[in-house]
């Protein structure tokens, strides 16, 4: 059932994949992240999010995908609603209900889409303007992740010192640079460990620090790839970062292994296809199995026959670079 009310927003924002990855905070309340990040976002991949501000309304209330959400879901997404509230200076309560496009439970991220979208729709319902950095700095309370979901295309988050200091803006537009997100789908099992208690678990690795100081290399040194569409440097500092991020995870105490073997065969696959069959494709993975395969659109259908003859518990998704978050004029009623 969609909310009814006056006070009423629709809004869609993307998914994004990551290539220098976020991983751990300096600070946990305001997300404030332990290094800048930069991403692309997913043009197939989205959610959309219709809030109402319901000034009777006793409590929150959310549906994902037209069911009534879990305690923590709505837990979690009441305590962003009190965020923007806050900055917003309203005491009403939201109805919120949300869809995701993409297949719930495949291990695909969807907290980026979905704290960006509800966010835009709940400052657009109370006919707030924020700017985009302001827009992005909030989305950032609700998960890391979704602050790179407001800006279109390609996007860098300023890891900043403050709440303020801390957003994400379009790096170059995606029509810049023609990539491929080819997502190998190697189990639909749901993480033991979701993101926001891995970044409460990055600082006790010791290979943490190392992976953060060699950052601001690795941010200059894709930005100049992306810069020049060198595939090379690109695949080369996309892998060597998520490996980063992986060996931090694994050396975590306790360890996180997001890892499938299927996982490692895809990621060495995928580098065989790279240096012997010569494809534009490398590989990237967030806090889960799946095998993010990014390669130049020429490559995707041979990356994706690929991955079929690989194995057939692969399940394929593919996305090109998506646009930033945005309002949506018409509501369903
Ligand atoms: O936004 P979160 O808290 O779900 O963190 C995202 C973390 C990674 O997906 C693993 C990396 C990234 O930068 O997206």
């Amino acid at each position: 059932m969609m909310p009814s009310s006056d006070n009423i927003a629709r809004a869609r924002a993307h998914s994004n994949i990551a290539f220098i990855k976020y991983w751990g905070n300096r600070n946990h309340n305001l997300r404030l992240p332990a290094n800048s990040s930069l991403s692309m976002n997913l043009n197939e991949l989205h959610t959309t999010t219709t809030v109402a501000w319901v000034a009777a309304a006793e409590a929150d209330t959310l549906e994902i995908n037209g069911r009534p959400a879990d305690s923590a879901a709505l837990d979690r997404a009441s305590a962003h609603l009190d965020v923007i509230r806050r900055r917003l200076g309203i005491q009403s309560k939201a109805q919120v209900a949300s869809t995701n496009n993409f297949p719930m439970g495949t291990g695909i991220a969807s907290s980026a889409s979905a704290f960006a979208a509800l966010t835009l729709a709940a400052v657009a319902a109370q006919g707030g303007e924020l700017s985009e950095r302001e827009l992005s700095a909030l989305a950032r309370m609700g998960s890391g992740s979704a602050a790179r979901s407001i800006p279109a295309g390609f996007v860098e988050w300023h890891a900043g010192d403050a709440h303020e200091t801390s957003y994400a803006e379009t790096f170059v537009r995606r029509d810049y640079w023609d990539l491929v997100d080819v997502i190998a789908v190697v189990s639909r099992r749901h993480k033991h460990i979701g993101s926001s208690a891995g970044h409460r678990e990055a600082d006790s690795s010791v290979l943490q620090p190392a992976r953060v100081a060699g950052v601001a290399q690795r941010l200059g040194d894709i930005k100049a790839a992306i810069r020049r569409r060198d595939f090379e440097l690109f695949a080369d500092i996309v892998e060597a970062d998520s490996n980063l991020m992986h060996a931090v995870m694994m050396t975590s105490r306790p360890p996180l292994f997001y890892w499938d073997p299927l996982s490692l065969s895809v990621m060495q696959a995928v580098r065989n296809w790279r240096a012997v069959d010569g494809l534009s494709v490398c590989y990237t993975l967030d806090a889960g199995p799946n095998v993010h395969c990014i390669c130049e659109a020429a490559d995707a259908a041979g990356v994706i026959a690929r991955l079929k003859d690989l194995s057939e518990q692969i399940e394929i998704l593919q996305s090109g670079a998506g646009p930033g978050a945005c309002v949506s004029p018409t509501i369903p009623v």
